[in-house]
């Protein structure tokens, strides 16, 4: 079985994070986001994996070339002018004779993706949607199921009066597996949606659709700045399962410095006396000087966060400065390169 994943759009609402470094390559715990996703593909067994882009596509083929070392073999496809969700999905398994399986490519999960794959064949599906229960539907696909687990309806983004009338909690959780049949559903080179076309007409035709729910699973787009920070922390406090997350070696780190179990900071960084690190990621190589604390939040490699700043949930982008007692609070998303004077609070 081949996947697709949809790794084109621009990233916006990570704004300024995905300015210089684009979506499927931001890292989540100092690896490259993708690389979640294809060890979840890696594990089912599927390993021929087609990575869609239309947008910096270059930065992204540069970072794993054919895939050999992550043990899959990756191709790139770059859209000319962005075609859709579903109209990257046929330009990238055009021709494609066996099922699919089509991943949004800013899902985090550790969904066991051979199971769905088992049912889907089980119930001789033509279409299987994983779903996922959440409080606010409205900025999701909302998804209805029958009893017998069939999809009945899928509406795009509701509005939230509309959501309530529906009054399911399902939404889309951006994996599907598509027998090739639904390739007749988004005509060659045409910009055609899943959402909000292809998705509804399988249900209009009456083919065989059917919507996995994950029940146990962590789930999280972390498209957006606050869904970002709370991926990394959730993996640091383990909410999330199955991915080794690297050891904290080749670091310097002061006598009197203190950095707690869980914080992961990758190589070349510099923790000096009386500093503070908890639940924190250190990208590689930045520098934390004397009685500077760092906590909830993750720091992008070759930053400076200087003697006595005080950064609590926060993102704070590459070789970025951090003047001396500075203070960065809740919810600050500091882009690449940011100087903060001494003292400056955001
Ligand atoms: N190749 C390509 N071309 N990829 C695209 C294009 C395109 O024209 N447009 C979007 N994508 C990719 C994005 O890069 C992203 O990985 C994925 O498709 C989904 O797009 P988002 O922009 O992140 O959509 P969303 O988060 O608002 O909504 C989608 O995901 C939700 C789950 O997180 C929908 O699929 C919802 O139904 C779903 O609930
Ligand atoms: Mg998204």
């Amino acid at each position: 079985m081949k996947a697709v994943i949809l790794a084109g759009g621009k990233g916006t609402r990570l704004r300024p994070l995905t300015i210089y470094t684009p979506k499927p390559i931001v890292p989540v715990v100092n690896r490259p986001f993708l690389e979640y996703q294809i060890e979840v593909l890696k594990r089912a067994g599927v390993t021929d994996i087609a990575i869609s882009l239309s947008y910096q596509p270059d930065k992204i083929e540069h970072f794993w070339g054919d895939g050999a070392e992550l043990g899959v073999r990756l191709s790139y496809l770059t859209e000319a002018i962005p075609l859709g969700t579903g109209g990257a999905y046929r330009f990238a398994a055009d021709g494609c004779e066996t099922a699919t399986v089509v991943v949004n490519g800013d899902i985090l999960t550790d969904i066991d993706l051979a199971e769905i794959i088992r049912t889907h064949k089980e119930r001789k599906a033509i279409a299987t949607l994983t779903l996922t229960r959440v409080e606010d539907t409205s900025r999701y696909g909302l998804v209805e199921l029958d009893p017998e687990g069939k999809v009945v309806r899928f509406l795009e983004k509701p509005k939230p009066e509309e959501a309530a009338k529906i009054g399911v909690n399902t939404i889309n959780a951006g994996i599907y597996i598509l027998e090739p049949e639904v390739l007749a559903l988004a005509p060659k080179g045409e910009n055609r949606s899943f959402e909000t076309q292809i998705m509804p007409e399988i249900i209009e035709r009456g083919m065989p659709f059917f919507g996995h729910v994950i029940e146990q699973n962590y789930w999280s787009d972390i498209g957006t700045p606050a869904t970002y920070l709370e991926a990394n922390l959730d993996l640091l406090s383990g909410k999330i399962r199955g991915f080794e997350l690297a050891e904290n070696t080749g670091s310097e780190i002061a006598a009197g410095a203190s950095v707690d179990d869980v914080s992961r900071l990758a190589e070349d960084c510099t923790v000096k006396p009386g500093a503070e690190i908890r639940s924190s990621v250190l990208g590689r190589g930045v520098l934390v000087e004397e009685r500077a604390v760092i906590e909830n939040s993750v720091i992008w490699p070759h930053t400076r966060i200087a003697a006595g700043a005080v950064i609590r949930d926060a993102v704070v982008g590459r070789s970025c400065h951090i003047g001396r007692h500075a203070s960065v609070g809740k919810g600050a998303i500091l882009g690449d390169k940011t100087q903060l004077t001494d003292y400056t609070r955001v």
